[in-house]
């Protein structure tokens, strides 16, 4: 997507070689217009999958899953990473693993919101190691819907979640794809050379 990889050029900076920090539109200040055309993106990918759901994860997926909620004109869920009081019926729960923390989170969703009719597009702004995308997949498919695809924001390619999510079959689509950070220069993957 040409607007995003724009942006991330413009607006992206590297840390450490390995991180991307992209809080002046996506993590921290949201651009609304930019998050709007992410989710016409996702929408046009996804508008012929019968998607009846989106789930995400706080925060930082929540806008992009809203903005495909809006124009696929389904309902947006985004599961917690504390138990709320309020969130005690019907509870499902998945164990993350945070390499950065090195320590296992649980994140949490009600499955009041979802049943074996539903067809869920998993949404979310980084894949990295893939360990959040897995975590939802397993909550999405405790409640027996379907995961009918996964949208990604930012996939950085050279670590090895988009390998783990294809070896599982899933239709993923990743709005921008970072080959390297190196030299905290921005790489994307040349799609014309696989
Ligand atoms: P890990 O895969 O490295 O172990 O990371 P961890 O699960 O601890 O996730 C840490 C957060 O960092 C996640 O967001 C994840 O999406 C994000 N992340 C991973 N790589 C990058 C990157 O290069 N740049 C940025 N900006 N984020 C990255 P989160 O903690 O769930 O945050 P949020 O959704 O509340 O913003
Ligand atoms: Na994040
Ligand atoms: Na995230």
């Amino acid at each position: 997507m040409e607007l995003l990889q724009q942006c991330i050029q413009e607006k992206g900076k590297v840390i450490d070689g390995h991180i991307l920090k992209v809080d002046r539109f996506l993590n921290h200040q949201v651009d609304p217009m930019i998050m709007k055309a992410v989710g016409e993106a996702f929408a046009d990918e996804f508008k012929d999958k019968g998607i009846t759901k989106i789930v995400t994860i706080e925060s930082s997926g929540i806008a992009p899953a809203v903005m495909t909620g809006l124009i696929l004109n389904v309902p947006v869920i985004f599961a917690r990473k504390k138990q709320s009081l309020t969130l005690q019926d019907d509870l499902l729960t998945a164990e993350v693993y945070s390499y950065t923390k090195k320590e296992a989170n649980h994140i949490y969703l009600s499955g009041a919101f979802l049943s074996d009719k539903d067809r869920v597009l998993i949404i979310d702004d980084f894949l990295a190691k893939g360990e959040a995308a897995l975590g939802l997949i397993r909550l999405v498919e405790q409640s027996q819907a379907d995961v009918a695809g996964i949208g990604i924001v930012i996939e950085k390619s050279f670590q090895e979640g988009r390998e783990k999510l294809n070896k599982l079959g899933y239709h993923i689509c990743s709005l921008a794809r970072i080959a390297s950070l190196h030299e905290n220069r921005i790489e994307f993957v040349n799609e014309d050379k696989g």
